[in-house]
C-alpha cells in the first residue's frame, strides 16, 4: 500500500474500532476516555512490538502497519483537532448560566491554572535537577482538565445543571489559559528565561483579552450572515465550521493574540446568538453535526495520543516514577486548594451558591487530564530546540501523570459518587418520579384495554397484560401517597421549574411561528430565562421577584427618556416604546398558554394544590402585564390597534402555513403544490413583518393646543409659547416633583394624570398644572407629585416662567389664583 493508502486505512480502522467503544464503556461502567486510553495504550504497545510480532494474516499485518503510519504531530493536533474540540464544547454550553457563574468559572479556570503550574513547578524544581521554568512549563501542561468523565457522571446522577456548567466552563477556559501560559513559558525557556514576571502576566492578559474580543467580533459577523442564508441550512452549518477554524487561526496568526480563547468565545457566542438567528431545525442540525465532529475528534486524538504512551514510558526509571507521583500529588493539592479554599471565598463574596463538601470532593477527584495535556507534551517532544533530557523529562512525567489520573481517578470516580450517595434521587425528585409513573401507567392501561377491544384480542390475553400493569400501578399508587403532601412547597418549586422551562419553549414557538420578530423574541427569552434561573435559585420567592423585575423599565428605556427630555431627540424613545409595547403583548401570549399547561400537564405530576398555586402565580403575572399594557394603550390607542391587527395577521399566516406543511407531510399534496401555496401565502402577507410605526406624539404645538389655558390663544401665540415648553413623556409611578427640592420648572399636564401627595392627595389631569408654587414663592417644593400612568407633560423652565407670565397678564392671573387656592388649602 502507498503511504496515503496506509494512513487512510489506519484512520478508518480506528473509526471502525471507535464505533464499538461507547457501548462497551457503558457496559463496563467506565468513563469513555478511560476506555479510549486503555485501548490506545494497547494498540500503541502492539505497534511498537510490531517488528517482533509474528502476525498470521497479511491484512492484520497491514492494519498494524497502517496504525503505525497515522502518528499525529502536535501541529496537526493543534490545527486540526483542537478547534473542533473547543468549539464543540463551547457551542453546547448554556451561556446564560455561564455568565451567571462567570466569576467562579474564571477563577477555577485561570487562577487554578496558575496555582497548579506553581505547585507543580516549585515541587519539581525542588526535587529534580531541572530549572524552575522547565518545571513551570510542565505545570502548565498538566493544568488542563478534561471534564468529559465528571460531566458524564454528573449528567447521569442529575446534579444541578449549574455544577455541570461550572465544570464544563472551567475546563474550557482552563484549556485556553493553560495553552496561553504554556506558549509563554516555552518562549521564555527557549529565549533563555529572560522577561520579567510582570511582563509575562501582562502579555498573558493581552493575549487572553485580545483573543476573547477577536472571537466575539468574528462570531457576531458570522451570525449576521445567517439571515441571508436562511433557506440554506448546509451553507449555514458550513459557516459555523469555517468560523471555528478561522477564529482559531486569524487572531493567532495576524494579531498575535490567543487563538484558543478566540475559538472558545466564538463558540459561546454562536451557541447563544445563533439559536435566535438560525431557523430552529437548522440549529438542531448544526448541533448534530458538531456533536459528531466532536466525537470523532475527541476519540481519535485520545486513541492516537495514547498510542504514543508505551514508547514514551519504555524504560522509565524509578526516579522518574517518583516525579510522576510528585506531579500527581502536587496537582491534587493545587486542585484541593482551589476548590476547598477559593470557592468558599467566592461564595462568601456572594459570587456563587454554596456547594456541599461531597460535590467539592467529586470535583477535586474528577480533575482528570486528557488529550490536551498529551498533545502539549507532544509539542515539547517534537521541539528539537528543547534539550533532549528536558524533553524526556516532560514527556514521561506528563504521560505517566495523565495515565494515573485516568486509571486511578477515572475508574474510582463513579464508586466515589455512589459512596457519597450523590446518585440517589432527592425526596422531591422521587415524588415526581412516582407520580409520573402513576400517570403514565394509568394512561397505558386505558389505551391497552381500548386497543384490545378494538382489535378483537382475546379477553384472557388482554386481562393478563392489564393485570401486570395493575400490579405496578398499585405499587406506584402506594408510593406516591407517601410523604408527597408534606412537601407541597417543594412541589410548587418543581412545578415552577417545569413551567419556567415551558415558558422558554413558548418563546421559541412564537419566534418560529413568526408571531414575534427576532428582537422581541430575544427580549422575551431573556426574561423567561431570568425567571427560570430565579426559580432554580430561590424557588417561589425568586419567581415572584424575577417576574416583577421583568416588568420594570430597563436602563436603556430610561436613557431614551432622558435623551428625549434633554435634547428632544425622539428616535430612541420611539423604538423603546414600540419594543415595550410589543414585548408586553407577546409576553401576555406566552403567559396565557402557561395556565392550561399547569392545569393539564403539571397537575397530574405535582398534585392539585401546588398546581393551583402555580396557576395563581401565573394569573397574577398576567394581570401585572395587562396593567402595564393598559397604561401604554391608554396613551397610544392607535398603535395598540395596529399591533393587534398585525398579531392577527401573523397568526393567520402561521396557521395557514402550518396547514400546508401538514398536508404535504401527510402526502395529501405534493411538495411542489405546497411550495406554490406557501409562495402565494407569503405574497399575500408581504409587509406583515414590517414594524408598525409609533408616533410618540410629543410635538409641543399639538400638546399646547390641548391645554385649556392656551387653547383659546391665537395660533401665533400658541407657537411662541410652544417654543418655551419642552414636551416630555413620564413613566407610570415616577416622581416628577420631589418635596423639598428647589423649584426650577413647572409642568402642564397635556395628557394622563398625576397625584399630588398632600393630605388628602389630589389628582390632576389633562389641562392642569403643577410645580408653580415653588417658583412663585421661592420656597422649596411643598409636595411630591407622582405620575399615575404614562403622562405627557409640558415643562416650563424657571427662566421662561417669568418671561411668559410677564407677557401674558391673563395667564399670570390664572396661575396666581390657582396657587393662592392651593396655598390656602395647605
Ligand atoms: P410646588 O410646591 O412647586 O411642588 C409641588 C406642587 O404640588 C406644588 O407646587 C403645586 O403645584 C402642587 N400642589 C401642592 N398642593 C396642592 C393642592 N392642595 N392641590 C393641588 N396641587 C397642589
Amino acid at each position: 500500500m502507498t503511504t496515503t493508502g496506509l494512513v487512510v486505512f489506519g484512520l478508518v480502522s480506528l473509526l471502525a474500532l471507535m464505533s464499538l467503544l461507547p457501548p462497551l464503556a457503558a457496559k463496563l461502567r467506565l468513563p469513555y476516555s478511560v476506555l479510549l486510553a486503555a485501548i490506545g495504550f494497547i494498540l500503541g504497545a502492539v505497534v511498537s512490538l510490531r517488528p517482533d510480532l509474528a502476525v498470521p494474516s497479511p491484512m492484520l499485518h497491514d492494519i498494524i502497519d497502517a496504525l503505525a503510519s497515522v502518528e499525529i504531530s502536535s501541529e496537526a493536533f493543534i490545527l486540526i483537532f483542537l478547534p473542533t474540540l473547543l468549539f464543540e464544547v463551547a457551542l453546547a454550553i448554556d451561556v446564560r448560566r455561564l455568565l451567571d457563574d462567570l466569576a467562579p468559572v474564571l477563577t477555577m479556570a485561570v487562577v487554578a491554572v496558575v496555582i497548579c503550574a506553581l505547585a507543580v513547578g516549585f515541587a519539581l524544581a525542588a526535587a529534580s535537577p531541572f530549572g524552575l521554568i522547565t518545571c513551570l512549563l510542565l505545570g502548565s501542561i498538566v493544568a488542563t482538565t478534561d471534564p468529559a468523565a465528571v460531566v458524564g457522571i454528573f449528567r447521569e446522577v442529575g446534579v444541578p445543571k449549574r455544577l455541570t456548567t461550572l465544570v464544563e466552563g472551567e475546563s474550557l477556559f482552563n484549556d485556553a489559559a493553560a495553552i496561553a501560559l504554556f506558549a509563554l513559558l516555552l518562549e521564555m525557556l527557549l529565549s533563555g528565561g529572560d522577561g520579567s514576571i510582570g511582563d509575562t502576566v501582562f502579555r498573558f492578559l493581552v493575549s487572553f483579552i485580545g483573543g476573547a474580543l477577536a472571537g466575539f467580533i468574528m462570531a457576531r459577523a458570522a451570525c449576521a450572515l445567517f439571515p441571508f442564508l436562511g433557506g440554506w441550512p448546509k451553507a449555514e452549518i458550513t459557516v459555523t465550521i469555517a468560523l471555528a477554524y478561522l477564529s482559531f487561526v486569524v487572531p493567532e496568526h495576524y494579531f498575535h493574540v490567543s487563538g484558543v480563547v478566540s475559538c472558545v468565545v466564538a463558540g459561546l457566542v454562536l451557541g447563544s446568538t445563533g439559536k435566535i438567528r438560525m431557523l430552529p431545525h437548522t440549529f438542531e442540525q448544526m448541533e448534530g453535526v458538531w456533536g459528531q465532529l466532536g466525537f470523532w475528534a475527541n476519540s481519535l486524538i485520545f486513541l492516537l495520543a495514547a498510542m504514543f504512551v508505551p514508547r514514551i514510558m519504555e524504560g522509565t526509571s524509578l526516579l522518574e516514577f517518583g516525579f510522576i507521583l510528585l506531579v500527581y500529588l502536587a496537582t491534587l493539592a493545587a486542585r484541593g486548594v482551589t476548590v476547598y479554599l477559593l470557592l468558599p471565598l467566592l461564595t462568601r463574596a456572594g459570587l456563587m451558591q454554596r456547594i456541599n463538601n461531597r460535590i467539592k470532593t467529586v470535583i477535586v477527584w474528577g480533575g482528570l487530564r486528557g488529550a490536551v495535556s498529551l498533545a502539549l507534551a507532544l509539542a515539547v517532544i517534537e521541539n528539537t530546540a528543547v534539550p533532549a533530557p528536558m524533553r524526556d523529562f516532560i514527556a514521561t512525567s506528563v504521560t505517566g501523570f495523565v495515565l494515573l489520573t485516568l486509571f486511578i481517578n477515572g475508574i474510582t470516580l463513579r464508586p466515589l459518587v455512589g459512596f457519597f450517595r450523590l446518585n440517589r434521587l432527592n425526596p422531591v425528585a422521587r415524588g415526581v418520579r412516582d407520580r409520573a409513573k402513576l400517570m403514565t401507567l394509568g394512561d397505558v392501561a386505558t389505551d391497552l384495554s381500548e386497543i384490545a377491544r378494538a382489535e378483537g384480542i382475546d379477553r384472557e390475553i388482554a386481562d393478563a397484560a392489564l393485570s401486570s400493569l395493575e400490579a405496578r400501578l398499585a405499587v406506584a399508587r402506594a408510593r406516591s401517597h407517601r410523604g408527597v403532601e408534606l412537601m407541597a412547597d417543594e412541589m410548587v418549586k418543581v412545578g415552577l421549574t417545569v413551567a419556567a422551562a415551558h415558558e422558554v419553549e413558548r418563546c421559541f414557538a412564537l419566534l418560529n411561528g413568526r408571531i414575534v420578530d427576532r428582537r422581541i423574541a430575544e427580549l422575551l427569552l431573556r426574561e423567561a430565562q431570568h425567571v427560570r434561573e430565579a426559580v432554580r435559585g430561590s424557588g417561589r420567592r425568586g419567581y415572584v421577584a424575577a417576574a416583577e423585575r421583568g416588568l420594570g423599565f430597563s436602563q436603556s428605556f430610561r436613557f431614551a427618556l432622558w435623551l428625549q427630555r434633554t435634547t428632544r431627540f425622539e428616535r430612541l424613545l420611539t423604538d423603546a416604546l414600540a419594543d415595550r409595547f410589543e414585548f408586553l403583548m407577546a409576553q401576555r401570549q406566552v403567559l396565557a398558554g402557561l395556565v392550561p399547561f399547569s392545569r393539564d400537564r403539571l397537575q397530574p405530576l405535582i398534585g392539585e394544590e401546588p398546581s393551583v398555586e402555580i396557576i395563581k402565580l401565573t394569573s397574577r403575572r398576567i394581570e401585572a402585564v395587562e396593567e402595564s399594557l393598559l397604561a401604554l394603550k391608554l396613551q397610544y390607542p392607535a398603535y395598540a390597534a395596529a399591533l393587534q391587527r398585525q398579531y392577527l395577521g401573523r397568526i393567520a399566516r402561521q396557521r395557514e402555513s402550518a396547514a400546508y406543511q401538514s398536508l404535504a407531510a401527510n402526502l395529501v399534496v405534493s411538495g411542489e403544490v405546497e411550495r406554490e401555496l406557501t409562495a402565494e401565502l407569503e405574497r399575500h402577507w408581504t409587509g406583515l413583518d414590517k414594524r408598525c410605526k409609533l408616533d410618540p406624539e410629543l410635538s409641543a404645538i399639538d400638546l399646547v393646543s390641548r391645554v385649556p389655558i392656551f387653547r383659546d390663544l391665537d395660533i401665533k401665540r400658541q407657537q411662541s409659547i410652544a417654543q418655551l415648553l419642552a414636551p416630555q413623556l413620564v413613566l407610570p409611578e415616577s416622581k416628577v416633583v420631589r418635596r423639598g427640592d428647589k423649584g426650577d420648572a413647572m409642568y402642564f399636564v397635556a395628557s394622563g394624570a398625576v397625584r399630588v401627595m398632600v393630605e388628602p392627595s389630589v389628582e390632576l389631569g389633562s389641562g392642569d398644572f403643577f410645580g408653580e408654587l415653588a417658583m412663585l414663592t421661592g420656597h422649596p417644593r411643598n409636595a411630591d407629585v407622582v405620575a399615575l400612568g404614562f403622562c405627557k407633560l409640558l415643562e416650563l423652565k424657571a427662566r421662561d416662567f417669568h418671561a411668559l407670565l410677564g407677557q401674558d397678564a391673563g395667564l399670570k392671573a390664572r396661575i396666581e389664583q390657582v396657587a393662592k387656592e392651593r396655598l390656602n388649602h395647605v
